[in-house]
């Protein structure tokens, strides 16, 4: 279990740099594959999340619920702002997904 988790948390952690780096792409470059780039990861981000939260409730330690219900709304914000992206391409929407992510990394590093 504890490797199944291991594997999770660095799919989810390449999910986080996968949105950052689709962000830089679309406001350094203009590239569609930023847009792709932070649609992509964004979903990785959700599917890792959520079974990482579900190996979480397995175990004993007690679950944050409250940590895990933000992290979830601003990844689904994430998610949402990403497919409007990919359809519309634009800076302040690349920009919105960069910022939610580094608010969740936040979250995730600082409430226990
Ligand atoms: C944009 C979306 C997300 C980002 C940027 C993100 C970021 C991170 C980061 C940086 C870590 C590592 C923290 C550490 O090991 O100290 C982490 C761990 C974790 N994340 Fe996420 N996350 C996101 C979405 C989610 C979602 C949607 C869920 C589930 C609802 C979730 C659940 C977890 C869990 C269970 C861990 C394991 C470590 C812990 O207990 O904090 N994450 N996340």
């Amino acid at each position: 279990m504890d490797f199944i988790n291991s594997v999770l948390v660095f799919l989810h952690l390449l999910g986080m740099a996968g949105i950052l780096a689709g962000f830089m792409i679309q406001l350094i470059t203009g590239h569609a594959s930023g847009p792709k780039s932070i649609l992509h990861s964004s979903l990785l981000q959700l599917v890792t999340g959520l079974l990482l939260l579900g190996l979480a409730e397995m175990g004993e330690d007690p679950v944050n619920h409250v940590k895990f219900g933000i992290k979830l709304a601003v990844a689904i914000a994430v998610t949402a702002v990403a497919i409007f992206n990919v359809r519309k391409p634009g800076n302040p929407l690349a920009i919105t997904a960069g910022a939610l992510t580094v608010v969740n990394v936040a979250v995730a590093v600082f409430v226990s």
